[in-house]
């Protein structure tokens, strides 16, 4: 029998040298030799290697499905029922209260259909003008086919007004969806107050909460939210799974009809792989919290101060204190963010514009023209996140890279007005 190294479940694969354990190349992640400067944690993270580590013996050793009969199948239940409780830790619910799901945007979806389909003499939805595509697309589904949906407008800071809030809250309302943290800009959405509101006129109110685990506390209970919407992949989990948290008081109907899985509220064999590397990725999620208020906040700070301080032009969108430590979202006057993007990847770095869903979109992000950017300031703006893996040294070379690609895409963007040829030249300096 092959040696089996109960510590390092990665090191149980068949030829796995045992004196060489994994380990993530450092301090920045590699491919293909280049090193990568990854400034986009809000779209996706790097996977732990614990996270890893906690995944393997579910691909190669235990396969089994979950609900079979027999010990080699539902061994791994107990797995998922770990799983469960610290997803659950880490928002402070029930682990009965938790549904696993495919992904964030099922898990909007979920809450969103079950409100209407348990209250079916409601067909209206509040929700707000700068949600992720993941609730808008499935809001705007809803009204063509025949519901209401009230997109709530938004201050030029990214805040919202909750009297009008509470003012479009109407008897047929089904649900109250909005955001806790947007994944543009990182403001965050009084949840507290919203959840009050919502609780006093008898709403239910669902909140995404994916952009916020590992970066503050999340606690259910007093928030008082009854849905509330979490993505694996924000947390240094893989993507492919997600949670949707039901308060135990709250009517849930499933989204997905099939098996009985879930407690008959998820059809749809187990991930069970994911879902223990979420479980593991929420329980290291819990100590990261200290470190992005402290040490990434500070690298934020300072990435943004440097830049709206020595490049001209420069603007902030989003109020300055209460958003997410790690995102910046600035808009660089006279150029397109396409063509800092491009420059900026030909030095390694990654950003993006706007939603990585929505990135390479022609029309202006939806969350900055809501907050009265013009097409042309929202199409000139960069969003920068940074997460655990980031260092100093990498907010340096970010830095030293930045004056020269500014210049360069504005001057791309001159020659376009001017001349009115290939910018390709320009870019290229
Ligand atoms: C705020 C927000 N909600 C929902 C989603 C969608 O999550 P998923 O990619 O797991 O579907 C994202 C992903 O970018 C997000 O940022």
């Amino acid at each position: 029998m092959r040696p089996v190294n109960r510590l390092n479940p990665l090191l149980r694969f068949k030829g796995a040298n045992l004196k060489s354990p994994f380990r993530w190349p450092q301090p920045a992640v590699m491919m293909s030799q280049r090193r990568i400067f990854y400034f986009d944690n809000n779209a996706t993270t790097r996977i732990a290697p614990e996270v890893v580590a906690a995944m393997m013996p579910f691909f190669t050793e235990r396969w089994g499905n979950a609900s079979s009969a027999y010990g080699f199948g539902n061994q791994v239940v107990k797995h998922m029922d770990l799983a469960r409780e610290q997803v659950a830790a880490l928002i402070g619910a029930d682990p009965r209260e938790i549904v696993f799901t495919s992904c964030g945007t099922e898990a909007n979806n979920a809450a969103i259909h079950s409100a209407l389909i348990t209250q079916p003499n409601k067909r209206h939805v509040l929700t707000t003008a700068v949600e992720h595509s993941a609730n808008m697309k499935y809001c705007e589904y809803l009204r063509r086919h025949g519901y209401e949906v009230t997109f709530l407008p938004v201050e030029s800071d990214g805040s919202l007004d909750l009297h009008l809030l509470e003012k479009s809250i109407r008897p047929d309302t089904a649900i109250v969806s909005v955001m806790w943290a947007n994944n543009e800009t990182g403001v965050l959405f009084p949840l507290e107050e919203i959840a009050a509101i919502c609780r006093s006129q008898g709403v239910l109110y669902h909140t995404d909460a994916v952009q916020v685990p590992g970066k503050l506390k999340v606690d259910v209970d007093s928030l008082g939210v009854d849905f509330l919407s979490l993505s694996a992949h924000k947390l240094h989990a893989p993507k492919g799974v997600g949670l949707l948290y039901c308060r135990y008081t709250a009517p849930f109907h499933a989204y997905l009809l099939g098996g009985g899985q879930e407690q008959g509220r998820r059809g749809g064999t187990e991930n069970v792989p994911y879902i223990v590397g979420f479980g593991r990725a929420a329980e290291l999620a819990i100590n990261t919290i200290q470190d992005e208020n402290t040490r990434i906040r500070a690298l934020r700070d300072r990435l943004e101060q440097t830049i709206l301080t020595s490049i001209p032009d420069t603007s902030r969108n989003g109020g300055r204190d209460n958003r997410l430590p790690n995102t910046s979202n600035l808009t660089f006057n006279g150029c397109e963010a396409e063509a800092i993007l491009l420059l900026l990847d030909r030095e390694g770095i990654c950003v993006s514009s706007g939603s990585a869903c929505t990135t390479g979109s022609l029309t202006p992000s939806h969350v900055l023209t809501a907050m009265g950017l013009s097409p042309a300031r929202a199409k000139a703006s960069i969003r920068f996140s940074l997460g655990i893996y980031n260092t100093a040294e990498e907010v340096d070379h970010l830095l030293t890279k930045l004056p020269g690609v500014i210049a360069a895409a504005r001057g791309a963007a001159t020659a376009i007005i001017t001349d009115r040829t290939d910018c390709a030249p320009a870019l290229a300096t």
